[in-house]
């Protein structure tokens, strides 16, 4: 609920920089647009190396301090983050429905998973811990410390951009890092500037948190190799994750890199599942935020025996959906981010078709909103099965059974979400143990995300977990330290 004290945030058109709001100074523009309507919300003037320099410089200045002040300190910053995201609650959602295009619905889950992650977050600074361990060598003391990384070079996506990119920073900060942040094109305010006024507000110290919007092909490359970051976060495509890992092992400074990338879940429905229970999970799973969600449900795989069934109750189901305008509250499908992901929407129905997959579902594609298509005897081996589609386009594919549906799911070079439905728990739990993923669902969808458990990929789906005591190792540097006691003999 907004408060009536609080005037809303404006001056979107700024950088964030050594904590001061500034104009960019590239001759390029971020004209931001609402994917659903078309009409502009923010132009920015992008920002050039030399300002990107600016930030590094000034979250270098800012961290040494900031790792110095209390855990209450630090943790305090949190909560008051927590507090401005609750009384903003309308205004943050508004915005994530006009610069994203997520539904309504879409808005509220990615607002609880931010909050939760801000929450979460504010504990670390107390449960940072290091050890002692014993020592073979007589007289000595080992110390294992853990410390903060530094600074934290942060590049995320549009898709869920407020969580996404609250998921990187507010663990970063708050275990006394400081933060260098591009936000995808798409998304400048909700995936950055918006969260930047928000730890503004909180109080945060000038400096650790820097904002630089510019395009990931200009300023890319110079976040990543610049000598600053100890360790590079970056949420976004496969493609794009390689290159990042490439430049910052490959470069003049090596540092770590933490690789959240593209997915392609299996949702596994088994003959004795509750079919109708499948069905509702698939359809929210599949076409929640239009499908455009690295654990949403890339694709369906069911046991022959009730194959049928399923494509009929599932079609059914999908047909009551509501497409259209994302702030009405029961839309749930709304607009696509934008026309380059359209135009490959489009691509991959034809290729569906082309490939012998029988579309059962379609509808008019109105601006950028793509109704769900859906398509059934899709095999392994279609474009369908074999990449990611991040859209509201679904491929349904028959197993002969258990061991059949086991291998479709496996065969794919990603591993991130996947889930199984069954009657059977035990079953459930041997099925998911089978596949080689980070994340594995028993009669829930792929999408889940809880800011107290791991969560990331294997394979091309990335390195690193998120969320929990495993961000928090991520986001810090153990230091060994030992202490020799008395005089050590050395052999000459
Ligand atoms: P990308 O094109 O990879 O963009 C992600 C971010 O990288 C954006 O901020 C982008 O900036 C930036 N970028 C682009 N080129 C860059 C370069 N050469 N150097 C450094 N940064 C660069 O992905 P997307 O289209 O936004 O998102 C879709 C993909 O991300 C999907 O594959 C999806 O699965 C994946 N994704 C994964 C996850 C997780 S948690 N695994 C979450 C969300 C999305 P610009 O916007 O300025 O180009």
């Amino acid at each position: 609920m907004s408060t009536n004290t609080t005037s809303t945030y404006s001056d979107f058109h700024l950088q964030f920089i050594s904590g001061e709001w500034q104009t960019g100074k590239d001759d390029s523009t971020n004209t931001n647009t609402n994917p659903y309507n078309g009409d502009t919300l923010v132009e920015i003037q992008q920002a050039t190396k030399d300002q990107l320099n600016e930030a590094y410089d000034a979250a270098t200045q800012a961290q040494e301090a900031w790792a110095k002040q209390t855990p209450a300190e630090r943790a305090a910053v949190l909560y008051k983050v927590v507090n401005i995201l609750d009384q903003r609650k309308e205004e943050i959602v508004d915005w994530l429905i006009k610069e994203s295009g997520s539904t309504r619905i879409k808005a509220m889950v990615e607002f609880g998973a931010t909050r939760a992650i801000t929450l979460e977050a504010a504990t670390f600074p107390n449960r940072v811990h290091g050890e002692i361990r014993p020592s073979n060598t007589p007289g000595k003391e080992n110390f294992i410390y853990r410390e903060p990384i530094g600074i934290v070079a942060v590049i995320s996506p549009w898709n869920f951009p407020l969580h996404l990119t609250q998921r990187s920073i507010a663990p970063a900060l708050a275990l006394g890092n400081a933060v260098v942040l591009k936000p995808a094109s798409d998304t400048p305010v909700t995936g950055g500037l918006l969260l930047a006024k928000v730890f503004e507000e909180a109080g945060l110290p000038k400096g650790l948190l820097n904002v630089v919007v510019g395009s990931g092909s200009e300023i890319g490359d110079a976040i990543v190799e610049h000598k600053a970051p100890s360790l590079v976060s970056f949420t976004g495509s496969t493609s794009v994750g390689k290159h990042i890992g490439e430049l910052a092992n490959g470069g003049e400074y090596i540092k770590q890199v933490a690789l959240e990338l593209g997915g392609n879940s299996p949702f596994v429905v088994l003959k004795d599942a509750d079919i109708e229970q499948a069905v509702k999970a698939a359809a929210f799973g599949k076409f929640l935020h239009q499908g455009q969600i690295c654990i949403a449900i890339n694709r369906v795989i069911v046991e022959d025996e009730i194959y049928d069934d399923f494509v009929e109750r599932f079609l059914a189901h999908v047909k009551t959906l509501n497409v259209g305008d994302p702030n009405k509250q029961d839309t749930a499908v709304g607009p696509i981010i934008n026309e380059k992901q359209v135009k490959s929407l489009k691509e991959k129905i034809a290729k569906a078709q082309e490939e012998g997959a029988k579309m059962i579902l379609s509808g008019e594609i109105e601006g950028q909103v793509v109704p769900p298509h859906i398509f059934t005897e899709v095999t392994r081996e279609m474009d369908l099965s074999r990449n990611e589609v991040f859209g509201p386009l679904v491929g349904i594919i028959r197993a002969k059974d258990e061991d059949d549906a086991l291998s479709i799911a496996n065969d794919s070079m990603y591993g991130l979400s996947s889930a199984v439905f069954t009657a059977d728990m035990q079953k459930g739990l041997r099925f998911a143990r089978g596949i080689r993923a980070g994340m594995t669902h028993i009669n829930d969808i792929s999408v889940n995300d809880e800011s107290n458990t791991p969560f990331g990929g294997e394979k091309n789906s990335g390195i690193g977990r998120f969320n929990g005591e495993w961000v928090l190792e991520e986001f810090t540097r153990t230091h060994w330290i030992s202490m020799q006691n008395e005089p050590r003999e050395y052999p000459f």
